[in-house]
Formats: C-alpha cells, sequence, structure tokens
C-alpha cells in the first residue's frame, strides 16, 4: 500500500473509497465535535440517507465494525468506508489501528484502487503514524509463490491511501516516513517467516542479513563451524550439526551517527529455520509450521533495519542464532553433553529443546560483545502457548527493563504479559552428569525453559520473549494479518527509539 498526505478537504475528493470515521454513540444524531463532522456533512449531502442506510445495517460505530456503502454518483468518492472507532475517550492508538486497518481491509475487499481518508480526530502526528502503520500492514501480502493459478491475485496493483487534511505537510511526511520504515522492518519479518524452510536456511537468512547490513549502514560478522569450535559455543554448533546447512551466527551492529545515549543493547533472536525435533521427533501435526521456528532472528533483523531511519540513539547489537534442527547420521542425540560458550555443561534430554540451546551461546556471546542489556525473542515453549495463548510472554530479570518493554508493547499494540521466573523450579533442570538438562518436564515450561537461558546471561539486566504463540496468527485481527505477523518488532521499535 503505498501512502501519501495533502492539505485539503476529505469529503472533496475523487476517490474509489472515502474513509469515514465515526464515534460509537456519536452518530447518528446531534452533536457538533469536530470528530463527527465528516461523516455529519456526508450524511447531510446524501439527505439523511447515510444514516438511514448505517441504522439499517445495525452500524453505531463500535469499534473496528465497518459499513461500505456506495454513493451512485451522488458524491465526489464512489464509495464510502464507514468505520467505528468505539467510544474511548481520549481516543487510544490501538483503537486508530484497528479502525484504519479494518476500514482499508474493507475498501480493498471492495476493488477500491484509490482510497482518501481524512486524519485521525484527535490531530496528533503520532496518531497519523498509528494510521498509516495499520493500513499499511492491514494490507500486508505474501505472494511469492502464487504461480500460474493466483497470476492475477500477484499481479494486482498496490492500493494507495491518501490521506487529507490540514496539518502541515512537512509535519505529516515526517510521520508517514516513521511509519513506512517500522511497516517495512515488519514486513520483512512477515517475509522472513513465511518463506518455506528449504529457501529460507541458515545460509540465505545470512545473505539476508548481508543486504540489511549494507542498505541500512550496520557493521557484520558471520560466524560460522570453525569460529563455533574456536570461541568454544558448542550449543549452536551441536544443534546445527544434523543439517546440511551449516549453522551461522550472525552479529550486526548499529552504530548511532552522532552522541550516543545509554549503555550498547543486545538482541537475541532464536533462528531455526525449521524445527524437526532432531531425534526427538515431532509427531506430523507439530512439526507443521515449524518452519515460522526463526521468528526471533526475523524480528531481530527487521528491527535492525528501521533504527537508522528511526533515529534511535543507542548503539545495538542483533544476534541471529541461526540453525537447522535435523535428524543424520551426525545429528546430536538425546544423552549427548555438550559445552556453552561460558563453559556450562548441558546434558540433552531432549533435541527437540534446541532454541534455548543457540539462545545459550547467542546471549554469551553478546554479552562479551559489551552489550549491557540481553533482549531475546524466540519461539521457545509450546507451555507458553498453552499459557497465554497468541499473548506474548515476557520473563525478564530487571523490573525497569520489564516495565520499559511492556510499556512499549501497550503503545505498539503487541499484547504481552509478564511472566515469573520462579528461582525454586531451577532444581527442575539439575543434571546427574553435567551442569544442566536442558528440559526439567512439561509443567511450567515456558519458566523453565527462561530459567535454563538466565544461566547464559552474565549476570546482566535481561529480558526474554517467548513468542511461540504470537508469531504464526491463526486469523486476521486489527492490523496483522493471518499467517506471519512480525511481532516483536513493534514493541522492540518502540523501546528502543522513543526511550
Ligand atoms: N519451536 C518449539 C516451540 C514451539 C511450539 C513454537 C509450538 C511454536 C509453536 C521448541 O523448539 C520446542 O520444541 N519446544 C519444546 C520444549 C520441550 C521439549 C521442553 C516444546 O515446547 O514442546
Ligand atoms: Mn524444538
Ligand atoms: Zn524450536
Amino acid at each position: 500500500m503505498i501512502v501519501s498526505y495533502e492539505r485539503g478537504t476529505a469529503a472533496e475528493q475523487a476517490a474509489d473509497a472515502l474513509i469515514v470515521p465515526v464515534r460509537a454513540g456519536a452518530w447518528p444524531g446531534a452533536a457538533g465535535d469536530a470528530e463527527v463532522s465528516l461523516v455529519g456533512e456526508l450524511d447531510a449531502q446524501l439527505e439523511g440517507a447515510l444514516a438511514a442506510l448505517a441504522a439499517d445495517a445495525s452500524f453505531a460505530g463500535a469499534l473496528g465494525s465497518t459499513l461500505v456503502v456506495t454513493t451512485l454518483g451522488r458524491l465526489p468518492a464512489k464509495r464510502l468506508v464507514l468505520v467505528g472507532l468505539g467510544d474511548e475517550a481520549p481516543l487510544p492508538a490501538t483503537a486508530i489501528r484497528r479502525a484504519w486497518a479494518n476500514a482499508v481491509r474493507s475498501a480493498v475487499g471492495a476493488h477500491a484502487a484509490e482510497i482518501v481518508s481524512p486524519l485521525p480526530p484527535t490531530g496528533n502526528l503520532d496518531d497519523v503514524g498509528s494510521a498509516a502503520e495499520a493500513a499499511q500492514l492491514a494490507t500486508y501480502r505474501y505472494t511469492r509463490f502464487f504461480g500460474v493459478l493466483r497470476k492475477d491475485e500477484a499481479e494486482q496493483d498496490e492500493p494507495r491511501l491518501r490521506f487529507v487534511g490540514e496539518l502541515a505537510e512537512s509535519e505529516v511526511e515526517v510521520a508517514l516516513a516513521r511509519a513506512s520504515a517500522v511497516v517495512r522492518a515488519v514486513s520483512l519479518a512477515r517475509d522472513l517467516v513465511a518463506e518455506p524452510p528449504s529457501t529460507l536456511t541458515p545460509a540465505t537468512m545470512v545473505e539476508h542479513a548481508e543486504r540489511v547490513a549494507r542498505e541500512a549502514g550496520l557493521e557484520i560478522t558471520v560466524l560460522g563451524p570453525a569460529d563455533f569450535e574456536r570461541i568454544g559455543a558448542g550449543a549452536i554448533q551441536a544443534v546445527g550439526k544434523g543439517s546440511v546447512v551449516e549453522p551461522r551466527l550472525i552479529h550486526l551492529i548499529y552504530r548511532p551517527e552522532g552522541d550516543v545515549v545509554g549503555e550498547p543493547v543486545g538482541l537475541v533472536g532464536k533462528c531455526i529455520t525449521f524445527d524437526t525435533g532432531g531425534y526427538s521427533l515431532k509427531p506430523h501435526d507439530a512439526m507443521l509450521t515449524m518452519k515460522s521456528d526463526m521468528g526471533g532472528g526475523a524480528a531481530v533483523l527487521g528491527t535492525m533495519t528501521a533504527l537508522r531511519a528511526l533515529g534511535c540513539r543507542r548503539e545495538v547489537h542483533g544476534v541471529i542464532c541461526a540453525a537447522e534442527n535435523m535428524v543424520s547420521g551426525i545429528a546430536f542425540r538425546p544423552d549427548d553433553v555438550l559445552t556453552a560458550m561460558n563453559g556450562v555443561t548441558i546434558e540433552i534430554t531432549s533435541t527437540d529443546a534446541e532454541g534455548r540451546l543457540v539462545l545459550a551461546d547467542g546471549l554469551v556471546y553478546a554479552a562479551r560483545q559489551g552489550a549491557s542489556e540481553l533482549i531475546d525473542l524466540a519461539t521457545l515453549t509450546g507451555a507458553a502457548v498453552v499459557a497465554l495463548g497468541d499473548t506474548t510472554a515476557l520473563f525478564a530479570s530487571d523490573d525497569r527493563l520489564a516495565e520499559g518493554l511492556l510499556a512499549a508493547a501497550a503503545s505498539s499494540g503487541e499484547r504481552t504479559w509478564r511472566m515469573p521466573l520462579v528461582d525454586d523450579y531451577t532444581a527442575r533442570l539439575k543434571s546427574d552428569v553435567a551442569d544442566l538438562k536442558n528440559t526439567g518436564g512439561r509443567e511450567g515450561g515456558a519458566i523453565i525453559a527462561a530459567l535454563f537461558l538466565q544461566h547464559f546471561t552474565e549476570g546482566l539486566p535481561w529480558a526474554h520473549f517467548d513468542i511461540a504463540g504470537s508469531a504464526l496468527a491463526e486469523k486476521t485481527e486489527g492490523d496483522v494479518p493471518k499467517g506471519p505477523t512480525g511481532t516483536g518488532v513493534r514493541t522492540l521499535l518502540d523501546y528502543l527509539t522513543r526511550s
């Protein structure tokens, strides 16, 4: 979706569809504030027909509800897309996102190519950005593998959204540019997760990272098996053993131009490009969708693309732990013991608990590269899905960090809930033969996994996002279409560029 802005009056614009925001309870009826003026004005031009149609369709402005109405040539726009804003006051950014996402999706669903929209009624630039971001993310599509049978769909023109309003052009353009940088970051993460495991491998992930580094002005270092041997990163080494495509640890560095504010932060992403479970093989149904087991790495790479455009003032290290968890004659096995980069030995009780292994080395690596705060993202446990559904689970060793991340998650609209690091459960990771074993039973599985990771955080403030339930959406909701969500990118960007 291509988004632009011009000064003017929305009601006067020719378009395939005009978006018409409606506050719940404020219309139809007598309300004089600016928020209802567009719908009131259009209703007057249609001699009350709009109110009658809305009443007939039981459209009352409930948040996110939409009603598409054809204007039969009586207005410059061919269709009106009424969209409910709900009644929460002041109008929250989450409501703006939902409304513009649904409105644009309805417009595109009605085959509109040229869409006009007023600015959100709050008149604030952050909200313009939220509306633009939501509109673009809601119409995201992944068409790379649409073949001869879906050629028409693949070749559809990109719809255009033109905001029209009274704010200064230069200011709105800054907000739109910021939104587009976020959209590109989230869309890259979605594209990577959407890609099949045969084309998105540790090797091609490196190619993507190299392209990002070039385009975004980042330093990049890529480590492979020989380097793992040298630095003692035996955990990622072991997980990657069973695949013919070698594991890679990708290290990207963003350095701000001008003054650096705060301490370097390390983002560490689980990037298992396919998780068969290894010799602790997953049953068929559980293996399906495991191409998305690189969602943490995708979120880290997406985030790194946008830091410069958003003017991030902190130094950021992105560490992507890329491996494919496969079975073969040289794959690692249950009962194996391996040594992570910090010297901690690990007895393998399940080769399917591989994410915590690659992250163990990734966290230590990031800490030793100078990060003074660590944040990891991982599709880590089925237990997190059982506990929270599609809400992201957040674990943190540090309350200040947790609060910063929860605030960022709330303002960016990514549903996130903090979970406890229950110290006492650490006993469940005790091994008879090594320092730790890599599983500790089913109960509290997401907590156990987080406690495992904590052994590799070198005492730094650390937070862990378990995105197992949020990396893929089962159904379209707001600006997240069914499929890969790009979750984590918006929270991280908000955290790193607003604080
Ligand atoms: N990648 C999976 C976790 C997962 C499950 C992600 C469902 C998305 C949806 C992870 O590697 C895994 O297999 N975890 C095991 C851990 C267990 C063996 C302790 C799990 O959750 O079953
Ligand atoms: Mn697994
Ligand atoms: Zn996994």
